[in-house]
């Protein structure tokens, strides 16, 4: 019998029961719906629509609700539809009459929307921890071998060099992004729906201002329908996961090209890796792969909420009762993969001495040349233009720099000079971006100091 057949004869077939339950993921906000009904009675209480013997009931039986919920004696079933009905059915039996008037001046509508933004709300939180974390790990990492000078690319081609503690800032900065965004998602989710009732409010004299203060909650949501229809902060937290998510990708992306024997810069940690069944000499990046791979799903999230939600007529319909799944989903991989590319970043090896061949040849140092002539005053597309036929004329050669003589280059442009050489050097090259933002040690410095005082 379910908690609201007073209007029904007889009752949905079992298909219905096991079609329309939401108890298997319900399940995950047992504690947040147990704690909605705490505050929702001591509420009660102090109003005076509950004496105080039936709130010492009602909270004694709540506890004993949550204590049977967390050792396995209470196991709700999908008879019971939801985990509000579940917490509400078990407290009545073991409280009797009282238990019925657990459910005054509220709804399902505004209990699932508290418990949910409950649950959003700490897990907002522990992504928090993980995406600082991880923040601190790639500013540890930039610390220990940020200044191993590397080629900068695009288009996945050596450009310029670049010192590795740049390389990895970027990714840093995109990440301090993802912790603002997480921290803007939570004080703007953070109001409450309970006493919201079914949408229309309730005529009994209740404050949800005071519940609102029980629950951790800023304020009250000013208006009933919006408390129990809006989903914008499901779509808000899955969106900011996804964004995060695909600066985790981006991550795993290089440390996979970057670790295999190819590109040789990195060896991955064993504790993040795994062998072949069958090729025996395999050590495969696993975790990175896995969160480029799961980047897919937490996209999926957001574009799930998004359909769900936009074509719903106001208010409450039964559609929103698949908003968790994606929701759930997201917020826990994507803090599961900022903390596994945490230990990534931790526990990788930078092969120096593979840097330093990389950067040998491949004319990294060509911007330099062109720059040094307009030190000279020549116009930068012309500089870039001799610049570039001494590169095909190395080509021809299939030499390097190296190999040419200032009077060699000055053939090109009578602007060289001996000055020149103190610019073929790629340390000096990185070194010389002294500009806001650039390569050079120094700004890399000041780069980490800021990041730091982001972290909290
Ligand atoms: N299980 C429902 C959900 O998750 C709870 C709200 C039910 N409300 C209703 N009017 N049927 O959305």
């Amino acid at each position: 019998m379910a908690l609201w057949d007073g209007r029904f004869s007889g009752g949905p077939g079992d298909d219905m029961v096991a079609f329309s339950q939401s108890l298997d993921t319900d399940l995950r906000m047992w504690r947040e719906d147990i704690e909605g009904s705490r505050a929702h009675v001591t509420m009660l209480g102090e109003v005076g629509l509950l004496e105080d013997d039936e709130v010492t009931a009602l909270l004694a039986g709540l506890d004993q609700v949550h204590a049977e919920l967390g050792d396995g004696r209470f196991v709700p079933t999908a008879a019971h539809e939801d985990i509000h009905m579940a917490v509400e059915s078990r407290l009545t039996e073991l409280v009797g009459d009282v238990g019925a008037k657990l459910h005054t001046a509220r709804s399902r509508n505004d209990q699932v929307a508290t418990d949910v933004r409950l649950w959003l709300r700490s897990r907002l939180d522990a992504l928090d921890v993980a995406l600082d974390e991880l923040l601190g790990a790639i500013l540890d990492r930039v610390d220990e071998d940020g200044d191993v000078l590397i080629p900068g690319f695009t288009h996945l081609q050596r450009g310029q060099p670049v010192l590795l503690g740049h390389h990895l800032l970027a990714h840093a900065w995109m990440i301090s992004r993802d912790l603002e965004r997480v921290r803007d998602a939570r004080r703007r989710m953070n109001r409450c729906p309970l006493g919201a009732g079914a949408m229309a409010g309730t005529p009994h004299p209740i404050d949800r201002h005071r519940t609102a203060e029980l629950l951790g909650f800023d304020a009250p949501i000013d208006n009933a329908m919006d408390a129990v229809a809006a989903r914008d902060h499901l779509q808000e937290a899955a969106g900011v996961c996804a964004i995060a998510m695909t600066h985790l990708s981006r991550q795993a992306e290089e440390l996979v090209v970057w670790s295999t024997e190819e590109f040789g810069l990195v060896r991955l940690s064993e504790t993040y890796s795994t062998g072949s069944s069958i090729m025996p000499q395999k050590r495969n990046p696993d975790a990175p792969e896995l969160v480029r791979g799961k980047s897919g799903r937490v996209a999926g999230a957001v574009t799930s909420l998004l359909v769900m939600v936009k074509g719903l007529p106001l208010a409450y319909n039964r559609d929103l009762q698949e908003d968790r799944q994606a929701l759930f989903d997201a917020l826990e991989t994507t803090t599961a993969c900022a903390r596994i590319t945490a230990g990534c970043w931790r526990e990788l090896d930078v092969r120096r001495e593979r840097y330093e061949e990389a950067l040998r040849g491949h004319f990294l140092l060509a911007t330099e040349l062109a720059d040094f002539l307009v030190t000279k005053g020549v116009p930068f597309r012309d500089a870039h233009h001799v610049s570039g036929s001494i590169v095909a004329h190395c080509e021809e050669r299939g030499v390097n720099f190296s190999a040419l003589s200032v009077a060699d280059m000055a053939a090109f442009h009578p602007a060289f000079d001996d000055g020149v050489l103190a610019w073929l050097d790629p340390r000096a090259a990185a070194e010389r971006r002294t500009s806001f933002g650039g390569t050079a040690s120094a700004e890399i410095a000041r780069q980490v100091a800021a990041l730091r005082s982001i972290s909290s």
